[in-house]
């Protein structure tokens, strides 16, 4: 199976951004993390900063990857564009948030990409980018 990880704006700085919601370790060092975790799959890994560049990423997945693990970072709450290309791709999305969103300012409670995606894990620090590869394995 081969699973694509995007990650959107601003979690390029992830380990030294707002540690105390987003936590000390880079993506780059969770990533050799869960590839060792999950060496069954193989594991791709994306960060872009431009909205654009997100959606050229999703449509091109559609062919080359079983699913998309999207966190869309602050586009999530914004982009009707992204949510759209979720909408076109017919290979399963599943969104993570590594902070509780629910739990943070009004505007960070809303989603373009959840009404299309397969589910949604919002809220266990990089943890939530394990449980969504879990995800995956039990729906082989
Ligand atoms: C985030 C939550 C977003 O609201 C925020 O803009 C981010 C990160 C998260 O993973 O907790 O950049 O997607």
């Amino acid at each position: 199976m081969k699973l694509l990880i995007l990650n959107g704006p601003n979690l390029n700085l992830l380990g030294t951004r707002e540690p105390e919601k987003y936590g000390n370790t880079s993506f780059e060092d969770h990533f050799s993390k869960l590839q060792f975790k999950f060496r069954n799959i193989e594991l791709s890994y994306e960060q872009t900063n431009i909205e654009g560049e997100l959606i050229s990423l999703i449509q091109e997945a559609r062919k080359v990857f079983d699913g998309i693990i999207l966190n869309a970072a602050a586009y999530t709450h914004t982009s009707v564009g992204i949510g759209d290309a979720v909408a076109a791709i017919d290979i399963p999305v599943v969104e993570v948030h590594i902070s509780n969103t629910f739990s943070r300012e009004d505007f960070r409670h809303k989603s373009f990409i959840s009404p299309n995606a397969k589910g949604v894990i919002v809220g266990f620090g990089l943890q939530s980018y394990d449980l969504a590869i879990e995800s995956f394995i039990k729906n082989e």
